[in-house]
């Protein structure tokens, strides 16, 4: 899925985009829910796996793939998924991971329908939560054996507490604990958990990735093996996939989405600087 052309920065691959039909620098709206077939042959080519035309929008869209590749080249990873929330893109992570009777190991300060989700949902369906401080790493190194999967988010959700991600990935590695981690505070911008070693990146993209308020979205981005399972076995039965119209959306977002990270950063700065000025 992801785009193979190393040559050009990050920042050129977001804006740039030219292989859209009849010239479009845009990708078109594939406003449809199913896709034809020029042949009955195309078609068992396509159900056998062979070629990769979309069939029907709640599992592939011209318009979400192109969301897709772009979010492999941003994250470094193999293959991404998209979806109606951050939250459906969380879920369908964890519920697709997990079964009766794991346990999974999640760092304390979550955003917290996360946490609702791990303590209403996933208890209902037999799967216990132990949470950790995520800056100790001898507690989740304590934690982790016996896991199912380590649950990150660097930094956590109003207290901003960060995890050493190469560390924590080696740790799990060596336990055999599949690692997620919520990136949607960082953005690939600032940080690539998938360059440290996590197997799956989940994004609140209505945030940061967006960037302009109008979109409630989720992505996936990881191993493709481990979205293959999740494809296989979990996110079409669950249904919550992202609109065509909402991926074009995040696909504008995308366009600035360095630029307006970095100013970000220096606004933050100076309010930063000017808070401790403040300090006796
Ligand atoms: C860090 C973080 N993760 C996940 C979510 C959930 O995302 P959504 O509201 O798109 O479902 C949010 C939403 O505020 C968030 O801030």
């Amino acid at each position: 899925m992801a785009n193979k052309d190393t040559r050009l920065s990050v920042d050129t691959l977001l804006v740039h985009d030219q292989r859209h039909s009849k010239g479009a620098v845009a990708p078109p709206i594939y406003q449809t829910s199913l896709f034809t077939f020029d042949s009955y042959q195309a078609m068992v080519d396509r159900f056998r796996g062979d070629t990769e035309q979309a069939v029907y929008s709640r599992i592939d869209n011209p318009t979400v793939s192109v969301l897709l590749e772009k979010m492999c080249q941003l994250e470094g990873g193999e293959k991404a998924l998209a979806f109606s929330s951050g939250i459906a893109a969380i879920s369908n992570a964890i519920l697709g991971l997990v079964k009766a009777g794991d346990r999974i190991v999640c760092v304390r300060h979550c955003y917290p329908d996360t946490y609702r989700l791990l303590q209403l949902i996933c208890a209902r369906f037999g799967v216990t939560t132990q949470f950790v401080d995520g800056t100790d790493l001898k507690e989740i190194e304590h934690a982790l054996p016996g896991a199912k999967l380590l649950y990150l988010e660097s930094p956590t959700t109003q207290l901003f507490e960060e995890q050493d991600l190469n560390r924590i990935a080696t740790l799990a590695r060596a336990a055999d604990v599949i690692t997620v981690i919520d990136n949607s505070w960082a953005t690939p911008i600032f940080q690539k958990p998938i360059e440290s070693g996590i197997d799956l990146v989940v994004h609140s993209a209505s945030k940061y990735i967006s960037g302009h308020s109008d979109t409630v979205a989720g992505l996936l981005v990881g191993t493709g093996a481990l979205i293959d399972k999740l494809t296989s076995e979990t996110t079409p039965y669950l249904g919550a996939k992202l609109s065509a119209q909402e991926a074009a959306l995040l696909l504008r977002g995308l366009r600035t989405l360095p630029l307006r990270l970095q100013r970000h950063q220096t606004s933050a700065l100076v309010i930063a600087k000017r808070l401790r000025n403040t300090l006796p």
